[in-house]
């Protein structure tokens, strides 16, 4: 099975009741542990890469280590750009060979907004590929963006119907309190998302696919670890899980995850230095490194996605 998009993914999650894992990749360890992961549980996949994971390792590495995924796993498997700045990046990486691009222009006025969402549709569609689009601002950092809490804001359901009709997006990515990187909650707080507005915004849509940015959980055990291990990460909280499983049954069909692969793969190489001090063979580390993201993935596709079983 060649590459997919999403069109199918997200009829069949819609109609399901879950979600389809977004997952973030920068090197073969991750790919290989994502998808071995959703491998053993029948998963369908939707693997992302960056602007900086495309300046760190590569266009064609990536691809190739996507495309030998899909000839491993056998699985429906979308290759997305993350978080597209310009229409100059989504073009590359449709001309590339991705089967789906985001165009983020969601820092820019309304209108503005809708231009060159349209300026990628059009293109993206004439080439067969589709695209996410995102209303609203979440904070937290993301490539070399970096937007405060204060400056973020909630996607308004008054806006996303004309959004979409305008821009002819096949996808909608939502603010409704989630936000990017590890430390997304104040200590002592109790996370809550917006849960109604996402409601609200399926009401304004019926049927259409809702996508959810910043929604790593950061794992405390995996904190716990880094810190235990040399590391220093007080205060990193992320979304409860079980409030993502609950977007999941909504109309949310597509849920982004990276900081929790980074925190799984960095507690587990942390430990092992801190027990083999002497070891330097990167496959001593890298292996259990790519078992731990694995394991972590696992979870994500049963008790939070709910898209085991789906592919
Ligand atoms: O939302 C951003 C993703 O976590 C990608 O992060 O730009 O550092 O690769 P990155
Ligand atoms: P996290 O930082 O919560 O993993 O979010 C990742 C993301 O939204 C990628 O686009
Ligand atoms: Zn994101």
């Amino acid at each position: 099975m060649p590459l997919v998009t999403t069109k199918e993914m997200f009829e069949k999650a819609y109609a399901g009741g879950y979600a389809i894992g977004a997952f973030n990749v920068n090197n073969m360890e991750i790919v290989q542990g994502i998808t071995e992961a959703a491998k053993e549980l029948n998963a369908p996949l939707i693997l992302q890469v960056s602007k900086g994971a495309r300046a760190y390792a590569n266009h064609t590495y990536l691809i190739k280590l996507v495309e030998a995924a899909v000839i491993e796993t056998g699985l429906p498997i979308a290759l997305h750009l993350d978080h597209g700045s310009s229409f100059e990046l989504c073009k590359s990486c449709i001309d590339g060979g991705f089967t789906s691009v985001m165009i983020d222009a969601s820092s820019k006025p309304f209108e503005e907004n809708i231009a060159l969402t349209r300026q990628v549709v059009e293109y993206a569609h004439d080439h067969g590929v589709v695209v996410e689009a995102e209303l609203g601002t979440l904070a937290g950092i993301e490539d070399e963006v970096n937007v405060s809490a204060e400056d973020s804001s909630y996607t308004r359901p008054d806006d996303v119907q004309e959004f979409v009709s305008r821009t002819g997006c096949d996808s909608l990515a939502i603010a409704i309190g989630t936000s990017h990187g590890a430390y997304k909650f104040k200590p002592g707080t109790k996370p809550q998302l917006r849960l109604d507005i996402l409601e609200e915004v399926e009401k304004c849509l019926p049927g259409f696919p809702i996508v959810l940015h910043g929604s790593s959980s950061v794992p405390q055990e995996f904190v716990r670890i880094i810190n235990e291990n040399g590391g220093n990460m007080p205060g990193a909280i992320g979304v409860p899980e079980d409030q993502l499983r609950e977007a999941a049954r909504k109309a949310v069909c597509k849920i982004n995850i990276d900081s929790d692969l980074r925190l799984a793969m960095t507690a587990s190489i942390r430990k092992y230095f801190n027990e083999h001090p002497d070891h330097f063979d990167p496959r001593q580390y890298l292996g259990p490194a790519r078992e731990a993201i694995k394991e972590m993935v696992k979870h994500k596709i049963v008790d939070v996605l709910g898209c085991d079983g789906k592919a």
